[in-house]
């Protein structure tokens, strides 16, 4: 038995009961009155890093949240790998949901329930006790180690590019490794090659100086929430194609040889529809369910919100209204460039009845790897190895926005190696981990390690 693989195993419950300690920080990065919080994640994940066995560990202060930066160099002439993952988490509303509280890890069913206990707390751990389990068993590692772990992701990264852009010589690496997606499905691990892109947007509409009297005013002015709806509701039309002009000038046509990939992957619309509740699917004409979530962009409001929404009745005309709205882009659409046709758009179209005001909130680039680079092998072969699978290649809907900047940046191939699970619950209420996924994880970073150590510097198979 390899003894780094014994190690977790052995070590399940120890690495279990740390993730659920960094479980209980409530680090949700956009609430401001978390920064306390914040501040208790990164200083734990620092203390992770360096029990682990790194040997230089700093936590670097930005105009926002802390990056936690940590290294072991200590394999000269092996290749350097760079692990990058979050320790900041999602809102938890609505709260009521939850059936047990998003901040107190609750196992039941072979699954932890928290927040970020998927996304991406329980995943960006798996390579740290990796880290641990060569170390204790070897005394060395197969690869060098750079971790870099931030408190941002889920508003955008908005500290992260300057940071890697400033620090791109302590950041110069082999490849890139990111645990922040989900697999195929369980029994089927995956290696995904593409995320989309977002720009995120709030919109803010006045009618009036004041809230009004529906009797008294109702038919005399515009009422703002009657405007929004009306906008957004022209935005796409009844075969889910975006109306906005110039919206699909730069979308890359998706190639045959992909749709064919896409189609043979192990998908059902069916059980997909069950598994979510939902009495149809829905979506752009002429594209499968897979091609409009992996490779097509997509229009969604996020949130809404105007006028009385309290229990009983009221008779009001709100004076404002509200709602934000994201963009999910694919290459070679961009962030800014669909922000401002957004915009420029909302602002054609609203009434000369109301002001408008469009604010883009943040935003990220689309990515598309090369699927034949030898680190996305070796990724391949560490997660046979762990999954018992041979893993399927796929793209991703969500998005990591710093994915793109590190494959330019540092011009370094960049591996998404989740083993999180797509009913997670990730962004939801009862957010969960598979600990199945956890430990098979754990042994999937171990053999990682191990697959990117037996090659050399630069990425290419040592001839045997
Ligand atoms: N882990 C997700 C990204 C993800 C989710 C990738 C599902 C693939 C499948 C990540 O933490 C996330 O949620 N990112 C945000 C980024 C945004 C705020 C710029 C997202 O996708 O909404
Ligand atoms: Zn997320």
């Amino acid at each position: 038995m390899n003894p780094a693989i014994q190690y977790v195993r052995d070590n399940r419950k120890r690495h279990l009961d740390q993730l659920t300690e960094l479980l209980r920080i409530p680090s949700i990065s956009t609430d401001p009155e978390k920064k306390k919080a914040i501040g208790q994640a990164a200083d734990w994940v620092s203390s992770r890093l360096k029990e682990a066995g790194c040997t230089k560990v700093k936590i670097h202060k930005t105009a926002g949240h802390p990056i936690v930066y940590g290294e072991w160099l200590g394999a000269p002439g092996k290749p350097t790998l760079l692990v990058y993952g979050h320790y900041d988490v999602q809102p938890v509303d609505p709260l009521e949901l939850w059936h047990t509280p998003p901040f107190e890890p609750t196992l039941r069913d072979e699954k932890l329930y928290a927040r970020g206990a998927s996304d991406d707390k329980g995943q960006v751990i798996i390579h740290v006790n990796a880290l641990e389990a060569h170390l204790q068993t070897t005394g060395s590692c197969p690869v060098n180690l750079k971790f870099v772990i931030e408190g941002e992701e889920e508003i955008g990264s908005p500290h992260l590019d300057p940071f890697i852009g400033e620090n791109s010589k302590m950041l110069a690496c082999d490849a890139v490794v990111v645990s922040d997606t989900a697999m195929f499905a369980k029994g089927v691990p995956s290696i995904c090659y593409g995320l989309r892109g977002l720009a995120y947007l709030q919109i803010d509409l006045t009618g009036t100086d004041s809230d009004l009297h529906s009797g008294t005013f109702g038919g005399a002015v515009v009422n703002p929430a009657n405007a929004l709806v009306a906008m957004l509701a022209s935005l796409k039309d009844a075969n889910g194609k975006i109306k906005i002009p110039g919206f699909y000038d730069n979308v890359r046509k998706l190639k045959a040889k992909e749709r064919k990939a896409f189609a043979s992957l192990p998908h059902s619309d069916s059980r997909y529809k069950k598994a979510l509740g939902a009495p149809a699917l829905f979506g752009e004409k002429g594209y499968t369910t897979l091609e409009r979530t992996y490779a097509r962009p997509s229009l969604d409001i996020n949130g809404i919100w105007s006028g009385f929404t309290g229990e009983g009745a009221k008779t009001v005309i709100p004076a404002k209204a509200h709602a934000k709205i994201s963009m999910r882009l694919v290459p070679d659409q961009t962030a800014k460039e669909i922000a401002r046709k957004v915009k420029k758009h909302l602002k054609a179209i609203a009434p000369k009845s109301v002001k408008i005001e469009v604010t883009p909130l943040h935003g990220g680039e689309a990515w598309l790897a090369d699927t034949d680079h030898p680190a996305l092998a070796a990724a391949g072969r560490a997660m046979k190895g762990a999954f018992g699978r041979k893993p399927v290649f796929v793209r991703e809907g969500g998005s990591i926005p710093v994915v793109g900047t590190f494959a330019d940046v540092l011009k370094v191939p960049c591996v998404l190696l989740g083993v999180g699970l797509n009913e997670d619950n990730i962004h939801a209420p009862n957010e969960k981990m598979d600990l199945d996924q956890f430990y098979r994880g754990n042994e999937a970073a171990v053999l990682l390690f191990e697959e990117m150590g037996a090659g050399t510097p630069g990425g290419k198979k040592k001839k045997k």
